[in-house]
């Protein structure tokens, strides 16, 4: 499957994608890295791959819909199947996100229904939440709400702080959406009108 990756800043997720994809074993090909804001960390590291990179820069457009609109574009523009969104900044229209439905996934940083939202990894440190970790999920409309498709759980030690817990986490997201991504690509894993995952039974 052709995927692009929709990217705002360092790409450490996306890099994990990278690796992923250049196991002989994988369904997956990243044809296209694309960032809402211009000269950070993640489009070079699509370039030291030779994945093709564009600039969609929000702040260029008047609208989300006209902003969408060019982000669609350069899907069609490289025939893509499956976006992801790796530490994408930015909230999709419902219009998008409908056109996607099943092809659309998002890494967030608990184990969702915990923790929606922004800050997760300190709103579980707040919460004395002893365990935490990540999700990967099909975007829906309502944030951070889609169907699972892979979560990894990390521990949440007492001598925390958001940031060695959000590293902790971070670990745990390059293993956990690379495996969600070819779940997806392979068609192990789809999403059914009724919104809920359908894993394909071995016949
Ligand atoms: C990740 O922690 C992810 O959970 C959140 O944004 C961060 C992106 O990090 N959505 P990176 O750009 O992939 O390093």
């Amino acid at each position: 499957s052709k995927v692009a990756v929709l990217i705002s800043g360092t790409g450490t997720n996306l890099q994990a994608l990278i690796e992923q994809v250049k196991k002989p074993s994988s369904s997956a090909e990243i044809v296209v890295v694309i960032s809402n804001r211009p000269g950070v960390l993640g489009l070079k590291r699509a370039s030291l791959a030779g994945i093709q990179t564009r600039v969609v820069d929000h702040k260029l457009y008047g609208s989300r819909s006209e902003f969408d609109s060019t982000i669609e574009r350069v899907l069609e523009e490289f025939s893509v199947e499956i976006v992801c969104l790796a530490g994408f900044m930015r909230i999709l229209t419902g219009a998008f996100v409908r056109k996607w439905n099943g092809k659309l996934l998002n890494i967030h940083p608990s184990l969702l229904p915990s923790f929606k939202g922004v800050h997760a990894q300190r709103q579980a440190l707040q919460a004395g939440a002893r365990v935490s970790g990540c999700t990967v999920h099909f975007v829906a409309e309502e944030v951070d709400a889609g169907a699972i498709i892979a979560q990894e759980a990390v521990p949440v030690l007492v001598s925390d702080t958001e940031d060695s817990l959000s590293e902790r986490i971070k670990e745990a997201e390059h293993r956990a959406f690379p495996a969600a991504l070819e779940l997806v690509a392979s068609g192990a894993v789809r999403l059914g009108d009724d919104g809920r995952i359908i894993w394909k039974t071995a016949e």
